[in-house]
């Protein structure tokens, strides 16, 4: 059987783990998956992806800078991708309507509670960010119904918002946008999805919100511990992951969507931490 073309489009691209990971994911599986990177011209993501699925193309992961735009493009989205406001995977339906949907949320919770045995139920958590990245996982957070979830951000003006659009999602979580100065109390998790660390800087928490039971994920990964692990674990957490099985989790979802069958991330998540 020949081969289905599949690729990340980014810019850059070229330091993507995602062709690695559906490599590891085709082969485990056996599904004819040829899978590859492309970098889009930064003004013309759109061209880039007509001309991918013109020449058959079957699937695309999406990535900085273009998830926004992959979320305008398309004529179809997923209930997830709706409201996370971005995609990071298109594909084309049976009447050939592009379709954009988000896993990134996903990816997160079933990192934290299937990888990570962590109940984000009747917990109270701290989500630091309110950019992209965040309004990409809340709703899949919320939907494990915490006891609160606290958006914390430098701009609070920007958590009050994602409060404001996730409000009727919240059912009975306590839901609350702050500044990073403001939370005292410790937090059962605490997840940062700031990009602070890529300019060298900490969100300027209290130490207080670091109990000796505090669970730390920083969705950024890193193949040491990241700033803001490292930050946690000078503070008094015991207990930190960072984003590579989110990373891989998404991906997993991603190709589930697609081929219809759900590979194994622990190999491969294995695999990416021992290279
Ligand atoms: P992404 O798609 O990664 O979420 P983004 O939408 O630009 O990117 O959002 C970046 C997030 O990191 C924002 O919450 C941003 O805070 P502001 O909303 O106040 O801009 C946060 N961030 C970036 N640099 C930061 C820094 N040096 N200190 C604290 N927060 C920072």
């Amino acid at each position: 059987m020949h081969n289905e073309l599949y690729a990340v489009v980014g810019h850059p691209i070229s330091h993507s783990k995602s062709p690695r990971i559906h490599s590891l994911f085709a082969s485990e599986t056996g599904e004819p998956v040829e899978y590859t990177a492309i970098q889009a011209p930064l003004d013309d993501f759109t061209g880039t992806v007509e001309h991918f699925f013109e020449r058959g193309g079957k699937g695309l992961n999406v990535t900085v800078p273009f998830k926004e735009q992959a979320w305008h493009l398309a004529g179809h989205r997923t209930v997830r991708a709706q409201k996370a406001g971005a995609a990071n995977t298109l594909y084309l339906d049976q009447e050939g309507v592009l379709v954009a949907d988000n896993t990134d949320g996903v990816g997160l919770v079933r990192d934290l509670c299937r990888n990570h045995g962590v109940r984000l139920a009747d917990a109270r958590v701290l989500v630091l960010g309110a950019g992209g990245a965040v309004r990409g996982v809340l709703g899949p957070l919320l939907a494990e119904q915490p006891a609160s979830l606290t958006i914390a951000n430098r701009t609070v003006i920007k958590a009050e918002a994602l409060v404001d659009l996730f409000a009727e999602d919240a059912g009975t979580t306590r839901l609350e946008a702050c500044g990073f100065e403001q939370p005292e109390a410790a937090f059962d998790v605490i997840i940062n999805g700031t990009s602070a660390s890529l300019q060298g800087d900490l969100p300027p928490l209290r130490d207080s919100v670091i109990g000796p039971d505090t669970v730390v994920y920083d969705m950024m990964y890193s193949l040491t511990t990241t700033t803001f692990n490292q930050w946690a674990l000078d503070h008094g957490a015991t207990t930190v992951f960072d984003g590579l099985g989110m990373l891989v989790e998404q991906a997993a979802e991603s190709f589930q969507a697609w081929r219809g069958v759900r590979p194994q991330t622990a190999p491969v998540i294995h695999e990416l931490r021992t290279d």
